[in-house]
C-alpha cells in the first residue's frame, strides 16, 4: 500500500511493526507493516499536565512518531472532555488478533470500528470481503468506511449497537469487540459458526471463548491488562453526598486495593462499576469512590474509614475480594464457562471461587 504514504511514514511503519513483533512468530506482522495506521488516525488528542486536551495532527511535531508507537491515541471526545473513540494500544491489538486464530478467509464481525484502523488489519489479512465491522456512532462508521475506501479495502462497515451482531452474514469464524462489554452477547453465540473463537474486554481483560456447541463456550483471559471504552450505556451519578450521611464502619483493606491489585476481579464482581480517587496536595491517594448503576455508592478513606449507601453494601464485595486474593491474581487463571443461561468466570478451578457475569441479550 503506497497511497497517501511518504517514505517518513513507510519507514516508521517498519520500524513499528519489527517493534511490535520482533521475532516474527505473529502472522499480523506484515499487516501492521503494511497498513498506515496515520491514515487511520489523522489526528488525535492528548492531555497536558492541567488535563487541558490538545489537539495533534500531521502538520504537529511528533505527530508520527506518536502515531507508529505502542500508544493507544484518543480520536474523539464528547462535549464533557471525556474520550468516546480511540485507537486502541499497538500491542494490545495484536494480542487480540493473535488470540483471534483467524487466517484468510475466515468471516471475521467487529464490534467498535473507530478509525477502522483494526478493520483494516483483519481486512488486509484475512481478505476484505470477510470482515463485517459496526460502530455505535454514525459519524464514526461513516469516517472509517472512506477511509477503508481510500485503502481499497471494502469491508462491510454497519451503524448500530454490535452486541446484536449481524445476522444476515453469520455464521462468523470470529468476533473481535474493541469495546469493554460485560459479557459475551447472545448473538455473538448464536451467529458463531462450530468452533468459532470470539476474543472480547470484559470487565478490565479480555475474554477469549471457544465456542463448543450452540450457545456454549469455554475459555480463558489473556494475561494483558485492557481497559476499553465501555460500551456506551446511559452512566449515572454517584450517591456521595448521601454516602456523608452514612455510619461509618472501619476496614482493614487498603483503599489503594480498589484501584491496583483488586480491579480486574472487581471488574468481574462489580461488572460496569464506576470508581473515583481523592488525592492531598503531595497527590498521596486519600480515599477512593466506587459506585453502581443501581445507586450503591461507597467511600473508603485510607485512615480505614468507609461509608456505604443504597440498595447494596459494595465494600463488602471488596472486602470478600481482599480476603480472596492474596497479591495480585493472574488474569490467566480466570477461565469462563458458558451456557444460553449463565456465563460463569472461576479462578484456578471450576470449584474455586467464581463469578456469574450479567445475564447477556
Ligand atoms: C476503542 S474504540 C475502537 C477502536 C477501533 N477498533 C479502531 O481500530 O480504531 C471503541 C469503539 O467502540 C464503539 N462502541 C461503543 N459501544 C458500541 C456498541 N454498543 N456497538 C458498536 N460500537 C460501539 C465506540 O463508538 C468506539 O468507536
Amino acid at each position: 500500500m503506497t497511497w497517501l504514504d511518504n517514505d517518513t511514514a513507510a519507514a516508521l511503519r517498519e520500524k513499528f511493526a519489527i517493534t511490535l513483533a520482533p521475532t516474527r512468530t505473529s502472522a499480523w506482522r506484515d499487516a501492521f507493516a503494511s497498513v498506515p495506521r496515520h491514515v487511520f488516525v489523522p489526528a488525535f488528542y492528548t492531555q497536558d499536565a492541567t488535563g487541558a486536551w490538545e489537539h495533534i495532527g500531521p502538520g504537529d511535531p511528533g505527530y508520527l512518531e506518536a502515531v507508529y508507537s505502542d500508544r493507544a491515541l484518543t480520536t474523539q471526545l464528547d462535549e464533557q472532555g471525556i474520550p468516546t473513540s480511540s485507537s486502541s494500544e499497538p500491542s494490545l491489538m495484536l494480542a487480540m488478533l493473535d488470540a483471534l486464530d483467524a487466517r484468510g478467509g475466515d468471516t471475521v464481525f467487529e464490534l467498535g470500528t473507530g478509525t477502522g484502523y483494526n478493520a483494516a488489519l483483519l481486512s488486509h489479512r484475512l481478505g476484505d470481503q470477510n470482515v463485517i465491522t459496526i460502530d455505535v456512532d454514525p459519524d464514526l462508521a461513516g469516517a472509517a468506511a472512506q477511509r477503508l475506501a481510500a485503502a481499497g479495502l471494502h469491508p462491510f462497515v454497519a451503524t448500530g449497537d454490535g452486541a446484536g451482531g449481524w445476522p444476515e452474514r453469520a455464521p462468523y469464524r470470529g468476533f473481535i469487540a474493541t469495546a469493554a462489554l460485560r459479557a459475551i452477547p447472545e448473538a455473538f453465540l448464536k451467529q458463531a459458526a462450530p468452533g468459532a473463537v470470539i476474543v472480547a474486554p470484559v470487565g478490565y481483560g479480555v475474554l477469549r471463548v471457544t465456542v463448543t456447541a450452540p450457545g456454549h463456550g469455554t475459555g480463558w483471559f489473556l494475561p494483558t491488562p485492557a481497559h476499553f471504552m465501555p460500551r456506551r450505556t446511559p452512566s449515572v451519578a454517584p450517591a456521595f453526598d448521601a454516602a456523608l450521611e452514612a455510619e461509618p464502619t472501619t476496614t482493614a483493606t487498603a483503599p489503594g486495593d480498589v484501584l491496583g491489585r483488586l480491579r480486574f476481579p472487581l471488574s468481574l464482581a462489580l461488572p460496569g462499576h464506576t470508581t473515583c480517587s481523592w488525592r492531598g496536595e503531595d497527590g498521596e491517594l486519600t480515599a477512593v469512590g466506587i459506585w453502581t448503576e443501581d445507586g450503591a455508592t461507597a467511600t473508603a478513606h485510607v485512615s480505614g474509614t468507609v461509608r456505604q449507601v443504597g440498595p447494596r453494601r459494595l465494600w463488602d464485595v471488596i472486602e470478600t475480594l481482599a480476603e480472596t486474593f492474596a497479591g495480585e491474581p493472574q488474569r490467566q487463571e480466570f477461565h469462563v464457562n458458558i451456557t444460553p443461561t449463565r456465563q460463569t468466570v472461576w479462578y484456578r478451578t471450576p470449584d474455586g471461587p467464581a463469578w456469574d457475569l450479567p445475564q447477556p441479550r
